[in-house]
């Protein structure tokens, strides 16, 4: 088992080279003690763990308590760190942003990606992440997202009309239907065809990485996901040759064909790296995104009737085709679904000098968090937050208000690589299930949603999904 920790959390020789500067900085700033942070006012909560009980039991109520009783800045302890939070728009464009450069990615993702994933794009900064993001960004242009198009809105269909047999289970529904989507249009492999394979591999690997306890000697999970997380990479490594000779539409084909400015294919280690990353960053926010969207559909008709109105006027042929349909409504319902339930709902970095925000000084070292969850209820920037309104998306709405009030896929230089990908999927989502004849959802515990580490159901929502032409 040691020496599988070992090969797995340890970075490519050619990898090790280009970041080593960066990270080894970061890696030696100060750890903050609590006298570094006695002016900023917060909590502690109990020895070692500090507050990480009370913030795991409703994370998004304990966020609002801190807000209300500490403003804008505010601190606490958890597993033997001080973290600063900064919430408001200001404080996402200062940290997302970064003109500064005072913000390191890797220094806030890294204790939880790096050793998984330490060629991610997520755990990159300077120029490492520069070169990666422009090179990686090829796979991600508007104009090749119409190859994967065709694929997910495939697997989407066939979903949601083997949905139409019965009542299911909304939340896990989805989670299968964004696996499928991520075998295929990611590995460019049906879940029949050895998808399935790989998708268990990556799910028993997310579960070591949310582990409480993430050491493969003292956790058997944290032991079968650093397991897994080798055997997924192995199968990589063996479909990189094919994947390089293929003009495949999958990401992984697109990928392996991908150049640095001197026509130079990227190392395996990285290849491997970023798809299973990308595996990570797109499913569960897919998941936890489409479980609202559906949710959504279900309780708020007005809204539903709205889009259906809109849809009813537009034409097309392909299902893949309501991506670039000229559907704006559907944009803003999807928009005001991820404002109320961020998928990410906080965003880290390290500080990596001293900086100022709303009258107080953050020292250099800090692990500090933005949070978009909590940004997308505060009374001033929305007006009554907790009520559904995609009309808060209009164009004159968003020109009206601060360009970072509204943030859930980041902003600056690590924003979501994602973007359109995500919200060309949420389209091809909505049509699908605005053309069942009526969608209902039965919540015997209520709806409530669980924002940590990606908003969900807090309970079983199951849903009825029926088929058949709409009445009008
Ligand atoms: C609704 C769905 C999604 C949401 C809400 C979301 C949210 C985010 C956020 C907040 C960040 C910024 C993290 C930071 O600044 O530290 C991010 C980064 C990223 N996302 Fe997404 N994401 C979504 C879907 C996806 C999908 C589908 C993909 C891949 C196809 C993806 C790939 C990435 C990548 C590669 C990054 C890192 C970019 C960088 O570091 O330069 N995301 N995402």
């Amino acid at each position: 088992m040691a020496t599988l920790a070992a090969q797995v959390t340890a970075p490519s020789p050619v990898n090790a080279e280009r970041w080593r500067f960066e990270r080894d900085a970061v890696d030696r700033l100060p750890k903050i003690r609590a006298r570094d942070v006695a002016h900023i006012p917060g909590k502690m909560g109990l020895p070692f763990v500090g507050i990480v009980p009370e913030a795991l039991l409703d994370p998004l109520a304990f966020a609002e308590r801190m807000y209300e009783r500490h403003g804008p800045v505010y601190k606490f302890y958890g597993r033997g760190n001080w973290n600063v939070q900064l919430i408001g728009a200001e404080a996402n464009e200062l940290v997302l942003f970064d003109r500064t450069g005072s913000f390191s990615a890797y220094g806030g993702w890294g204790p939880l990606v790096a050793p998984f994933f330490p060629g991610a794009l997520l755990v990159k900064d300077g120029q490492d992440h520069r070169d990666s993001r422009r090179i990686l960004g090829e796979a991600f242009r508007q104009d090749k997202l119409g190859g994967y198009r065709a694929i997910f809105a495939d697997d989407i269909d066939r979903a949601v009309t083997s949905w139409e047999a019965g009542t299911v289970d909304v939340y896990e529904e989805v989670k299968k239907l964004t696996l499928s989507i991520a075998a295929s249009t990611f590995l460019g492999m049906s879940l029949e065809q050895g998808g399935a394979n790989a998708v268990r591999l990556y799910s028993h690997m997310m579960g070591a990485l949310l582990a409480v306890v993430r050491s493969p000697w003292l956790s058997p999970v944290a032991a079968r996901g650093f397991l897994s997380k080798a055997r997924l990479e192995g199968l990589m490594k063996g479909l990189i040759r094919q994947k390089r000779a293929s003009l495949g539409d999958d990401i992984f084909s697109r990928v392996c064909q991908l150049r640095d400015d001197q026509g130079r294919q990227l190392p395996h280690e990285e290849i491997i790296d970023s798809i299973i990353f990308l595996l990570a960053a797109a499913h569960d926010t897919l998941a936890s995104a489409f479980t609202s969207v559906a949710v959504f559909l279900a309780t708020e008709p007005r809204w539903a009737d709205w889009l259906r109105e809109e849809l009813d006027e537009v034409r097309f042929d392909n299902p893949a085709d309501a991506a670039t349909a000229p559907l704006p409504r559907q944009d803003m319902f999807f928009k005001e679904a991820i404002r109320l339930n961020a998928p990410a709902p906080i965003v880290w970095r390290r500080t990596v000098r001293d900086v100022q925000i709303y009258g107080y000084r953050i020292p250099a070292g800090t692990i500090t968090g933005v949070n978009p969850l909590l940004t997308h209820r505060i009374p001033t920037l929305w007006e009554d937050p907790r009520s559904f309104n995609p009309l808060r998306f209009t164009a004159e709405a968003e020109a009206a208000r601060h360009k970072f009030a509204f943030a859930p896929f980041g902003g600056g230089i690590h924003k979501c690589l994602g973007l359109h990908f995500s919200m060309q999927q949420a389209r091809i989502f909505m049509t699908r299930l605005l053309r069942c004849k009526s969608i209902e959802i039965d919540a015997p515990r209520g709806i409530s949603w669980y924002n940590w580490p990606n908003c969900r159901p807090r309970h079983r929502i199951t849903g009825r999904f029926s088929a058949g032409p709409r009445q009008k």
